[in-house]
Parts: C-alpha cells; structure tokens; sequence
C-alpha cells in the first residue's frame, strides 16, 4: 500500500485538560480550548507493508524507544480495526522543534499520526472522526486536528468526545513566547499525572467551574478581549497546577525561574504590555501575547535568570497531509 504524510503543529491549552473520567479512552474531566503553535510541526510518513514482522518507529532519524513504538503500535491497532488492514506498519516521524526542551510533542505527534495512518489505509475521515482517533492516541491531540482556536468538548462517550474549530488562526494575531527554563525530561508525564487529579480535595472544584471558565475564554477570543482573556487563562492555570500540588503524590512542575517569569509578566501586564502566562506538565511558562507586544515580551524573556531559550509561535493551522 502507498504511504502517506502528514503535518501537525502542537497546541497550547488556554483552559487546561487534567483529569479523565475514563482512562482508556481519554475520555476528560472537563472541556478544554487551545491554540495550535505554527512553525513548530511533526512530520509523520506512514506505510503498511505485509513485508515487515511488526510495527516500526524511526523518530528524528532514530530507532524509537520501545515504549514509543508501543503507544504508536496501539494507533495503528486502531486504524487496523477501523479500515480491516492487517499489515504491519512503518512510521518515521520528527519534530521541528528542539527534543528535550520540554515541549510537548504527543499532541503534534499523535494528531500527525492519526492523519497519516488512517489515510494510508485508505480511510478518508472527518475532522471529528480524526478528531476523536487522535485523541486516543493523547488527550490533547484532539485539539491539533482542527485549525487555529480549537475547543475539545468533554462530551460523555467515545463518540462525542472531539474537537472543533472555534475560529481560523488568522482571527487574532496572538503569540506564544515559550520560555524554556529547564531542558530536563519531565519528572512525571501527562498519562501518568491524569490519574492523580482525583486525588486532589481541588479537582472536583475545578471540573465543576470549567463551563464557566470555557464560556469566558471562547467570548474572550471571539471578542478578542485581551484582558478578558489573560485573566481567565491564569486564573484556569492556576487551578490545574492546585490540583496537581495538591494531589497525593503533589506534581510540584514549577522551578525558581518559573515563578521569576510568572511575576515579571505581571508586572509587564500592569505597564500596559498585553501578555499573560500558562504552565502545562513541566516547568516552562507559555507567554501569550498579542502580536504588536510579541518582540518586546520575548526579548524581556531572554534577559530572566534561569531562562535558557524562547521560542516562539504563532497562531497555526490544523493537521493536513503533505507530500511523501
Ligand atoms: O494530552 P496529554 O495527556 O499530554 O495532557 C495534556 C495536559 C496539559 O498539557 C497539562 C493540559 C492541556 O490541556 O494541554
């Protein structure tokens, strides 16, 4: 069967996914909304081929970790099931952005191969049937199928549970300046730190209000309210990481140089400068700001103690297939 590639940027949570209310099929405690990161991409080539004993993984040119190879053999079990291809898979995917950085890459990675293995299995999916593969795949790669400003409703089953496009990328010139303030692989990864939100006395709080924050957020970007917005995507920041400091055992992701961020950009904000913070599982602090502020804000970043590079994103695009 011929191949086939495909391209997905990674997103920011503006209101944050923790917690699900079924594990195995990442099915979240509470909706979500995002931004898709341009410029950072996965790359994914996916072939069945019956000439191979087993699933394959090459990742930035590497042959994968097994546990890698696992997650990414459980994709392609899926679209076996779905399209009737029995084949093993090959799949070599990479990242554009720095491994080690602490980026995230299993939304960009699982979205990328949601597209490029179903396609090459001659399935022709929806967005939210893509939608909902990616999100077996990691919760949040739900949210890198759709274009630009994405919301993942929780939904209550299987079917129900994807994500749509709330406005293009080209709606509001907004900026993620990603202050990378530790290289160091994340202690405890997303799957693992999930289970603990209920362990937390906060998470049942915090899922409670979600409708609210959701409501205020998706306003505030239709609007483009920046004030609006920076006040309930820190306010939403803060209660993931409460839960997570406060579940047994704590996930405590921030470091120093974390909270020097976090205090400069408030000071930034009350002189005018339109930028706010979030944190996801590690301890780097996403800058969101509007386009005109990006320069200043990252060149304020570079002069923090503790921060060792920015990168920057702009709003970006959804999953789509490229050429081989
Ligand atoms: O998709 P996962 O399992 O990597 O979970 C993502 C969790 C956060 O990044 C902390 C929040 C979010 O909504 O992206």
């Amino acid at each position: 069967m011929p191949p086939s590639s495909s391209l997905a940027h990674p997103n920011i949570a503006f209101i944050k996914y923790w917690g699900n209310r079924d594990h195995a099929l990442r099915l979240p405690a509470n909706g979500s909304i995002s931004m898709n990161l341009a410029g950072l991409e996965t790359r994914t080539t996916v072939q069945f081929d019956s000439g191979i004993h087993q699933d394959e993984l090459t990742l930035n040119s590497q042959p994968a970790p097994e546990a890698a190879r696992l997650r990414v053999a459980a994709m392609l079990d899926r679209v076996r099931a779905l399209s009737g291809v029995t084949a093993p898979g090959r799949v070599t995917s990479a990242n554009n952005f720095p491994m080690g950085t602490g980026i995230a890459s299993s939304a960009s990675s699982m979205a990328a191969l949601a597209l490029a293995a179903s396609t090459a299995a001659g399935l022709n999916l929806t967005e939210r049937e893509l939608s909902i593969l990616a999100r077996t795949g990691s919760g949040s790669a739900a949210r890198s199928i759709p274009g630009g400003f994405v919301e993942w409703q929780a939904g209550a089953t299987h079917e129900d549970s994807y994500a749509f496009s709330l406005a293009p990328a080209e709606h509001w010139a907004l900026a993620d300046c990603i202050a990378v303030v530790s290289a160091a692989h994340k202690a405890t990864g997303s799957s693992e730190g999930h289970p603990l939100a209920d362990t937390s006395l906060l998470q049942p709080v915090r899922v409670a209000d979600a409708p609210r924050r959701l409501a205020l957020c998706r306003e505030a970007i239709l609007a483009r309210d920046f004030a609006a917005f920076a006040e309930i995507v820190e306010q939403d920041n803060l209660l993931m990481h409460a839960v997570m400091m406060t579940g047994r055992p704590p996930l405590l992701y921030w470091q120093p140089a974390t909270l020097a961020v976090l205090h400069a950009a408030a000071g930034w904000r009350a002189e005018g400068i339109e930028a706010c913070c979030t944190i996801d599982a590690g301890p780097n602090v996403h800058v969101i700001c509007t386009a005109q502020f990006q320069g200043e804000v990252a060149a304020r970043l570079r002069t923090i103690a503790g921060v060792q590079q920015v990168l920057e994103a702009e709003a970006g695009g959804g999953a789509r297939l490229v050429g081989n």
